[in-house]
C-alpha cells in the first residue's frame, strides 16, 4: 500500500470537496488502486490550521469548517502553523495548493507551490494565477526536484481537458483548440437566451459559486484568458502569457442582440481559440455568433467544452462540468493517481 499524506493549503469549497470524496471514497481508493490518502494537515486563512502526522477523518473536519466555522478545536498535536510552515515543516509528501486565484501575480500559490517542490513534495493546484503565470518555471523546478506538479484542475475543473490533451491526443498532432472554458459566462448567456436580465444571471452564477470572488474575471473574459494560456503552455508547449491573449468580455452583448440571434437560428458563446501555425500561436477569447448546428451550441449553463482539432483524428469533443466543488475536488484525485501511477 502505498501512502500520501496531504497537506492542504486553503480549505474552502474545493479543499471541501476533496475532503469529501476522500471521505467517501477512502476505501475504493484503498481496495481499487492500493493507495492510502491521509488529510495530515489543513492551513487556511480564516479557519485556522492544525497538523497531525496519524491524518484527520475527513468528516471531522469538514463538520469543524461547516458548524463552527474553525478548525481550533479538532484535537491535533499542532495548531497554528502558517502556511509556509505546514508545507515545509510536517511531514506531508504531496501538497495541495488551493489559494485564492490572483491572474495579477499568481500569488501566494506561486511562494506555496515553490516551497512544496523545493521540499521535494509533489504540489498538486487548482490556482489558475499561479499556473497561467509561472507554469514553466514551476515544471522545471518540479523536474529538478524528482516531484510532479498537477494542475488538471485548473481548466473545466474534473473533465479531464488537460490530460486528454497531453496524454490520450498528443500522438495525434493537436493543431488547434476552441472551447467554451468559463462557465459563468456561459450561465449567464444561456440564461439572457431564456430571457432573464444580465444582472439576475449573474446574480445566479455567483450564489451557485461558480463566478470569481471579483466576477469582473469571469465577465471580461480574464478566467478564460487564463486558461488558454494554460492550456497553450501545457498542451502545445508554447510560452504564451496573458498579454498575448487578445480578449473581449460578453459585457456589451445586449438583450436584443440574443433575441435578434436567436431568431437566425445562432448562439452568443465566448470562445477561446488557440491555433498553432507557422509564425507561432494565435490564442483570443471573444463573444462569438456561431450556428445552432456549431458542436459548441447546444452547450448550456456552467458547462464546458473543448474541442481539439488534431492532425491523425480530426475533431475529438469534450464536454463536462468546468466548475463546483466536488466537480474540482475530483481534479486533485485525478492528479494523485496520476501521481501514483507514474510511481508505482
Ligand atoms: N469562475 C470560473 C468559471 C470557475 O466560471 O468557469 C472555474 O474555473
Amino acid at each position: 500500500m502505498r501512502t500520501y499524506r496531504l497537506a492542504i493549503i486553503g480549505f474552502g469549497n474545493v479543499g471541501q470537496g476533496l475532503a469529501q470524496i476522500l471521505g467517501e471514497r477512502g476505501d475504493v481508493l484503498r481496495e481499487q488502486y492500493d493507495v492510502d490518502v491521509r488529510i495530515t494537515a489543513v492551513s487556511d486563512l480564516k479557519l485556522g490550521s492544525l497538523y497531525n502526522p496519524a491524518g484527520f477523518a475527513p468528516r471531522a473536519l469538514l463538520e469543524a469548517a461547516r458548524k463552527e466555522k474553525s478548525l481550533q478545536r479538532v484535537d491535533a498535536p499542532q495548531h497554528g502553523w502558517d502556511s509556509i510552515r505546514t508545507i515545509r515543516s510536517t511531514d506531508s509528501n504531496v501538497v495541495i495548493e488551493l489559494s485564492p486565484t490572483d491572474l495579477q501575480t499568481g500569488e501566494p500559490a506561486i511562494s506555496h507551490i515553490r516551497a512544496a517542490l523545493e521540499s521535494g513534495k509533489h504540489a498538486i493546484t487548482t490556482n489558475k494565477g499561479s499556473v497561467a503565470l509561472r507554469y514553466q518555471e514551476m515544471s522545471e523546478l518540479a523536474a529538478l526536484h524528482g516531484v510532479e506538479l498537477g494542475v488538471e484542475g485548473t481548466v473545466m475543473s474534473g473533465t479531464p481537458a488537460l490530460r486528454l490533451g497531453t496524454e490520450l491526443l498528443s500522438g495525434a498532432g493537436v493543431v488547434k483548440l476552441q472551447g467554451i472554458i468559463n462557465g459563468t459566462t456561459n450561465y449567464i448567456l444561456t440564461q439572457m437566451q431564456d430571457g432573464k436580465p444580465y444582472a439576475d444571471a449573474l446574480a445566479d452564477a455567483q450564489a451557485m459559486g461558480y463566478a470569481e470572488a471579483d466576477p469582473a474575471g469571469d465577465v471580461e473574459g480574464y478566467d478564460a484568458a487564463g486558461k488558454l494560456v494554460i492550456l497553450a503552455n501545457v498542451l502545445m508547449h508554447a510560452p504564451i502569457g496573458m498579454a498575448d491573449v487578445d480578449r473581449e468580455g460578453i459585457t456589451h452583448l445586449q438583450k436584443t442582440d440574443i433575441r435578434e440571434a436567436e431568431e437566425a437560428g445562432d448562439v452568443w458563446k465566448l470562445i477561446a481559440t488557440l491555433e498553432k501555425n507557422a509564425a507561432g500561436v494565435v490564442a483570443h477569447v471573444r463573444p462569438e455568433r456561431i450556428p445552432r448546428t456549431h458542436p459548441l451550441a447546444s452547450v448550456r449553463g456552467a458547462t464546458n467544452a473543448i474541442t481539439f482539432t488534431t492532425r491523425l483524428l480530426g475533431d475529438v469533443t469534450l464536454i463536462g462540468p468546468g466548475a463546483g466543488r466536488l466537480e474540482t475536488g475530483y481534479a486533485i484525485l485525478c492528479d494523485l493517481l496520476a501521481i501514483d501511477r507514474h510511481r508505482a
